[in-house]
């Protein structure tokens, strides 16, 4: 079974837990991408946003959310007037999984043992920060801390009381909206992603 709980540090702060997450080996997936990618935000911040796992620009970068999803993250953030640097910022997989495809490299979504694997990382951060609210972005987030059994377009944007945090809901993953079947679509998967957002948002102040 693989587990990243050998390679966390005995100290659970969120400088701690960033120093120490490059040495990470619990799964495979360290073996091909360039780097790990840690969580930012403010160490304060009552609401944490939990992504699935970096794509091909944040591993890259060794930044979440600076890809084409996130870009469209911070679009709704900024029309909500949600400041970026006052909410926490992370994964439920730390390392990017993808399949070479010639030049592109294809994003592949991980599966449930690496997304248990890396848990450890997420629950740490968690108790480091301890924020009022975490909203989990799209499927592999809430599979991680909702359970596997979650229905995402069933169950998103309802508050739940979790052994993680006091209220923790779930919405559509910014890069569901960009795929999205067509125009109609993708205006509907926005607006959810939007609505989820200004929930989370409100009820972390
Ligand atoms: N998608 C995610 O889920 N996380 C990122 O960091 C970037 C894209
Ligand atoms: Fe460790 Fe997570 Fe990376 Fe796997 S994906 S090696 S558990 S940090």
């Amino acid at each position: 079974q693989p587990t990243a709980e050998p390679f966390l540090p005995a100290q659970r702060s969120l400088p701690a837990l960033r120093d120490a997450l490059p040495s990470c080996k619990g799964c495979e997936l360290y073996c091909h991408a360039t780097q790990v990618v840690p969580g930012v935000g403010a160490s304060n911040s009552p609401l944490m946003l939990v992504g699935e796992q970096p794509g091909d620009q944040e591993d890259v970068q060794g930044l979440p959310f600076v890809g084409p999803a996130g870009k469209l993250l911070h679009k709704a953030l900024a029309e909500l007037n949600i400041d970026p640097a006052s909410i926490y910022m992370t994964n439920a997989v730390k390392h990017f999984k993808f399949i070479r495809r010639g030049k592109i490299r294809l994003h592949q979504s991980p599966r449930m043992s690496e997304i248990t694997a890396c848990k450890p990382w997420l629950l740490a951060e968690i108790e480091a920060l301890r924020p009022r609210v975490i909203l989990c972005l799209g499927a592999t987030a809430s599979k991680s801390l909702l359970g596997g059994t979650f229905a995402l377009m069933r169950d998103r944007g309802k508050i739940l009381a979790t052994p993680h945090a006091e209220r923790v809901l779930a919405t559509v993953h910014p890069s569901a909206v960009l795929r999205g079947r067509d125009q109609q679509s993708i205006e509907q998967l926005y607006q959810f992603l939007k609505d989820d957002l200004a929930l989370a948002w409100k009820s972390a102040q």
